[in-house]
Order: structure tokens, then C-alpha cells, then sequence
């Protein structure tokens, strides 16, 4: 190792103090700090067995693994987090009140550190698979935000962590653009376009201390595709066949944008295996098993995105085949992966998952019933406004049929209708492009509601009567009531709810 100060990961612990913010690498559970974090959260339950409070400000690219949300927050040691996590412990925090959650656009977490708006960061900690005497940091298997992070800390700390193979400089393309008024176009016009640097660069002086480790990235296995998520992904292969042919999307395709997820990865394989859809690119945030497996068959040409989010048989695979994957995809950081302006240029095909629909296209990616937060809306609203088609999935209904997706009005919302052009469950295909609200609530219940809900649909909908919007402000929550009060949404008598 070179000339930093290396420690243990219970020393670099002892740095951090109560109150502070601390900023780590890391997008999912990929590229994201472990054994100090972990460290962090054992030095808070000894500070607080002693009656005193330790509690820090934790910012991130997005997710990350149990190492670090889920020690820190079973250690009640978040004040605040911000942008996106998807943690049991920690959204239990969260939903109790414990840990202050600030839910926000993926693109704009660097930015919003970057402007101060989120007050000083005093320390960066980022995993590195290499660091130089001369501060050039090289990332592992994600970007995220780790760049800007690094360069607004007081401090930084590496986690050293010698899993990801010292060649991987040259997999990231790290690029922070200016700020306003100096802001330029971002000069990225195809999704294989490079404009940075492979490292990150620092001075070495602000670089406290270096944590050796080995240790995989705590991805999760992806579940085996269910009929439904199958059907999904068949739906969605077909309709962009279809699109195709009818000359709406260009013979040579555009790049997709593919959510997270058990559906995410059902759709993509349904897109590798439609013959009626050609070789693709991706320019999308997570890359997913389901992507380095079209790179293997050849239907995947190239893949830009934040973060490696792959379970580990299939980062050794890749690690083990370099040669044949290093010309085949790129890691940028969140502001690029994610920007709006990109997107727009690109023509990016979006597609994300949604916890509820509503009769007339908004869409809720976050809260169920209003009220509990899942993780948060991530980069689907970077990619969901700014599409060239903007395309949201989900099953038609959750637990056990008791709940339908697809309600009169969503109890949170995310994307609002304008961002939403294309609704996809098992049950069909909705397009509402160039349709007023009354026609795209005919067109969902027709085609994606479950049959168990189109009658109450239909019946939310005749009351409504002839506005511009069918809504009935008293009976618009009626199916989450129902499901309040009796564990079910079905059986709802709409004349309980008229005013
Ligand atoms: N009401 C109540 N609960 C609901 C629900 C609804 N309308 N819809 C889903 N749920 C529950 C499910 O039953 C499941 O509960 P469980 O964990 O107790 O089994 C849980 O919510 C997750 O549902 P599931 O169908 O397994 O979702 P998923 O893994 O496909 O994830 C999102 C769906 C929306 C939570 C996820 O895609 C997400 O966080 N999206 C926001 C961020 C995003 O879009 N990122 C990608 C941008 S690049």
C-alpha cells in the first residue's frame, strides 16, 4: 500500500463524531462501503449504552447493502437520510418516525450536495479497488455519487477493498459538470460516448485514512419469474415489437432505460427473447443480470449505466471475461446516468415498476396507502419525465388479490399523468397518448385492471359523471378505506361514499 494512513475499521469509526454527515460511495448495495459503516454502527450502540447520543446525516448514490443502512439504522444511528434505500430496518425507522427521510430525484442528489443544500459534509467514504500516491481514487462496481462526494468532504476515508481487481480502472467514466451560471451542455451523444476521467481525483492530503478489506458486494438474488412478472415482460416485449413495426420507434431502436427488480429483469428477458425486437443499447441507472446475459447472446450491444448490480456468480463471471466486457459497458455517475437533458437528447425508452396506478395515468412509486414508505422514487422520475416513451409496469393486483393497483385516485403521488404515457400489467397494455382523462380511464380498466376490480371501476367511473377528470373528491380514496377497514378492497358499496 502506498503512503496513506492505514487502519482498522473500528479506528476509522473513532473518527466520526455525534451530528456529523457522512457521505458514502455506493449505489445499491454495489460499490458501497461495508466494514466502516458496519464499525460506525457498533461505535454508536457503545456511545449509546453509555446514555449519550450518536446519531449522523447518511448520504448516498442510492441503496446500499445490510452492511451499511441496515447496521446503521439497527443501531439507531441515522438522523437523516437522503437519497433513496430500500433497507427493512431502515424503512422501519423511517415509517416510525425515527430517521428523518428526504426522497429524492437520483440525478439531483450530487447537485443538492454540490449547492450546500443539504449542509457540509465532513467526511466522504468511498470503496476504491485502487488509489494512487498522487489522490487518483478508482472506483469498484458502481459511481453513483462517489465523485462529488469525494470532492465536497472535509475528509475521506477508502475502503479498500481488494474483491474488485485493480484492472477495473478504465470501467468508469467520471465527470462532474459545472454549476450554474458556468453549466455547458453535456457533450454525451451516444450511449458508449465517453467524456471523463477513469478516476476520480483528489488531494491525497484530504485522504485521512485507508481500510483494507475483501469483501462482495451484498447484492441479492433475483427470484425466479412468476406467471405474472413472465406475462408482464411478454406484454412489454410485444408492445415495442408492435411500436416498431408501425414505425413509431426507429428501425435502429433506441436505448432502454429498465427499472429495478424481479419485473425489471422479466421484461428484459422477454425483450432478448422477441425476435420482432432488434440488437439494443442500454442507457440506464442499475445494470441487472438480465443485461449481461443479452451481452452474452449478442442482443445487448452496449450498456451505460451507474452501477453493476449484478448477484456475485455473475461479477466473477464478468470480472473472469474482462477482455470480452470491458468494451461493452460504462459506469457514469448518477448526474449523467441519470440526466434529464441525456435522456431527452437520447430518446431513452423508459420503463419502471409502480406500487399503484390511477384511473387517469398517475402513477405512485413510493408509498403504500399513502403513508409507509417503500424506498423512494429513485431515477424513475429522472427518466419517467424526460422519455421518449415513457412506459410504467406493475401486477394488476398485490397481496393475494386483495389489493388492486389500479384505484380511482393514487394515495401518493410521483409521477403525475403528463409522465406517463403507457401503463403495462398481465392483464394488457394501456396507451394513453393523445387521450383526455375520461378515455384513459376506459382504456385502463379495460385493459390492465384485474377482472376481480373493472365492475367497481366502471362504477367509480359512472359516478363520476361528465367532468374533465372522472373524480368524485369524497369517494376517491373509497378502495383504500375498504381495504382499512377489512383487510380487502373488493366489496365496496359506492353509495357509502356519496355526497
Ligand atoms: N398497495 C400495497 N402494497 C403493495 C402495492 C399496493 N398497491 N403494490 C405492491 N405492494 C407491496 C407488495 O405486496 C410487496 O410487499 P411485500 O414486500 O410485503 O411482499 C411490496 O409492495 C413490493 O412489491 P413488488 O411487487 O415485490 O415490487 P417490486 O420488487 O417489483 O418493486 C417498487 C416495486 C415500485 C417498490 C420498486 O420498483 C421501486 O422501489 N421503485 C421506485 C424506484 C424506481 O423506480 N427505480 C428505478 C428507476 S431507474
Amino acid at each position: 500500500m502506498n503512503s496513506y494512513c492505514k487502519m482498522s475499521a473500528a479506528e476509522a469509526a473513532e473518527l466520526v463524531q455525534n451530528g456529523q454527515t457522512v457521505a458514502f460511495s455506493g449505489f445499491t448495495p454495489a460499490g458501497a462501503p461495508k466494514d466502516i459503516p458496519k464499525a460506525i454502527g457498533e461505535r454508536a450502540k457503545r456511545i449509546h449504552a453509555e446514555g449519550l447520543p450518536f446519531q449522523i446525516g447518511v448520504i448516498t448514490g442510492a441503496s446500499t447493502g445490510k452492511s451499511l443502512d441496515g447496521s446503521l439504522a439497527l443501531a439507531d444511528a441515522v438522523k437523516f437520510r437522503t437519497p433513496y434505500q430500500s433497507d427493512p430496518n431502515l424503512r422501519k425507522s423511517i415509517n416510525e418516525g425515527r430517521t428523518q427521510f428526504f426522497d429524492m430525484h437520483l440525478s439531483m442528489a450530487p447537485q443538492n450536495v454540490r449547492y450546500g443544500f443539504l449542509g457540509p459534509v465532513n467526511y466522504a467514504v468511498i470503496e476504491a479497488c485502487d488509489i494512487s500516491d498522487t489522490g487518483e481514487i478508482t472506483l469498484t462496481s458502481s459511481v453513483g455519487a462517489a465523485p462529488t462526494y469525494a470532492n465536497v468532504a472535509d475528509k475521506i476515508i477508502i475502503e479498500l477493498n481488494a474483491f474488485h481487481p485493480p484492472m477495473l480502472r478504465g470501467m468508469h467514466d467520471i465527470f462532474e459538470p459545472q454549476d450554474p451560471p458556468y453549466r455547458n451542455p453535456l457533450p454525451l451523444f451516444r450511449p458508449s460516448d465517453r467524456i471523463g476521467s477513469p478516476v476520480i481525483k483528489v488531494d491525497p492530503k484530504k485522504i485521512v485514512g485507508v481500510v483494507p478489506t475483501n469483501a462482495a458486494d451484498e447484492t441479492g438474488s433475483f427470484s425466479e419469474s412468476n406467471p405474472t412478472t413472465l406475462q408482464i415482460g411478454q406484454n412489454v416485449a410485444d408492445f415495442l415489437a408492435t411500436e416498431l413495426k408501425r414505425g413509431l420507434i426507429p428501425k435502429s431502436f433506441l436505448p432502454i432505460q429498465s427499472g429495478v427488480g424481479d419485473t425489471a429483469n422479466a421484461v428484459l428477458k422477454a425483450m432478448g427473447d422477441n425476435a420482432g425486437i432488434p440488437v439494443f443499447e442500454m442507457y440506464t441507472e442499475v445494470i441487472q443480470d438480465a443485461v449481461v446475459d443479452l451481452m452474452r447472446s449478442g442482443k445487448v450491444r452496449f450498456a451505460s449505466g451507474c452501477s453493476l448490480t449484478v448477484t456475485n456468480a455473475v461479477l466473477k463471471n464478468i470480472y473472469a471475461n474482462f477482455e470480452f466486457f470491458q468494451s461493452k459497458f460504462v459506469l457514469r455517475p448518477q448526474e449523467i446516468s441519470n440526466s434529464p437533458e441525456i435522456v431527452r437528447r437520447l430518446g431513452i425508452i423508459a420503463i419502471n415498476t409502480a406500487i399503484e396506478v390511477d384511473i387517469t395515468g398517475n402513477v405512485n412509486s413510493t408509498h403504500v396507502l399513502g403513508r409507509s414508505m417503500m424506498n423512494g422514487i429513485g431515477g424513475s422520475g429522472d427518466f419517467a419525465r424526460n422519455a421518449f416513451l415513457s412506459i410504467f409496469t406493475c401486477p394488476s393486483t398485490a397481496k393475494d388479490g386483495k389489493i388492486s393497483t389500479i384505484v380511482p385516485l393514487v394515495s401518493h403521488m410521483d409521477h403525475s399523468e403528463h409522465s406517463v404515457q403507457i401503463i403495462i400489467t398481465e392483464q394488457g397494455v394501456a396507451d394513453l397518448r393523445g387521450k383526455s382523462p375520461q378515455q384513459r380511464a376506459q382504456t385502463i380498466i379495460n385493459n390492465c385492471v384485474h377482472p376481480d376490480f373493472r365492475g367497481v371501476l366502471r362504477d367509480y367511473v359512472k359516478m363520476a359523471g361528465t367532468g374533465h377528470s372522472p373524480q368524485t373528491l369524497s369517494a376517491a380514496f373509497g378502495m383504500h378505506l375498504q381495504f382499512a377497514k377489512t383487510g380487502s378492497m373488493q366489496g365496496i358499496n359506492w353509495a357509502d361514499y356519496k355526497v
